[in-house]
């Protein structure tokens, strides 16, 4: 897709990946819109970047998922790109005592959120030239056996993102998936002792220099650095991860 004279809605759009791709899309001349729960970081980001347009939303929330998107079609109709990015890792147990709530809440965040912002947003994206980009993990090939839910929300991104391709092919709206590796980013940080301390990974920037490569060539589906060794050999490599 062209990456440049874009609307782009980015979902956690307020540090990490998602700020990275907003920074990366501003610098090429995009319109970006980022939203989040926490107003106060996307205040923080507005501050730093007084172009990009803010928006709190939780999309865990179905209600809010729909007043965004009638917000962004009174307020943005020229919108043509939905980067669905938004995600939580919750390290949810399903032994014993299943804990229902996060759970509940990793599912409604990384799975749910997509699909239904997806099929709300289609209206404002056809006919024009478009894209859907949803942001799934090598998780989705391999999991992580002690964040189960979590992996299972991107294999069924992943599962999910290849039936919309299909089902909108032949629409004006191109769907990408990006199966990023460990990033350094603040993901998972309520499962740890230290807030502070992230859990590791390539740079921000390394990501987006092979991400916004595979989005500018089309590249429909890509895994970015290790996350491509997952995909390929998921067998073998789920007894390594998880010894
Ligand atoms: N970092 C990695 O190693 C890695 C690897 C593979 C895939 N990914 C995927 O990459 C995406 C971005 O993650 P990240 O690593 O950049 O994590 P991050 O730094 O924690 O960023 C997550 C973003 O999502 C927002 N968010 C979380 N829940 C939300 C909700 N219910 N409604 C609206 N916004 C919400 C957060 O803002 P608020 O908290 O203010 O809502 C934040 O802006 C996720 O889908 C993640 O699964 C990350």
């Amino acid at each position: 897709m062209k990456t440049t004279g874009n609307t782009i809605l980015i979902t956690g759009g307020s540090s990490g990946i998602g700020l990275g791709f907003a920074e990366e899309f501003l610098r090429l001349g995009n319109n970006v819109i980022i939203c989040g729960r926490r107003e106060d970081r996307l205040k923080e980001v507005q501050q730093e970047h007084p172009e990009i347009i803010i928006k709190a939303c939780d999309v865990a929330k179905a209600a809010e998922r729909e007043e965004l998107a009638g917000w962004i079609k009174k307020n943005h109709p020229e919108i043509n790109v939905l980067i669905n990015n938004a995600g939580v890792q919750l390290h949810a147990n399903i032994n014993k005592n299943a804990e229902l709530q996060k759970i509940q809440t990793e599912v409604d965040t990384n799975l749910i959120a997509p699909i239904h912002l997806s099929s709300l947003f289609i209206e404002l994206l056809e006919n024009k030239e478009s894209a859907i980009i949803n942001i799934t993990s090598g998780l989705a090939f391999v999991p992580l056996a002690f964040m189960p839910v979590y992996c299972a929300t991107k294999a069924a991104l992943h599962s999910i993102t290849l039936s919309l391709r299909h089902q909108l092919k032949h629409t004006s709206i191109k769907v990408f998936e990006i199966a990023p590796p460990a990033v350094d980013t603040e993901l998972g940080h309520d499962t740890r002792e230290d807030k502070a301390q992230s859990h590791g990974g390539i740079s921000v920037e390394e990501f987006l220099k092979e991400a916004m490569e595979y989005i500018s060539k089309d590249v429909y589906e890509s895994a970015v650095g290790m996350a491509k060794g997952l995909k390929a050999k998921r067998e073998e490599a789920f007894d390594m991860m998880n010894k």
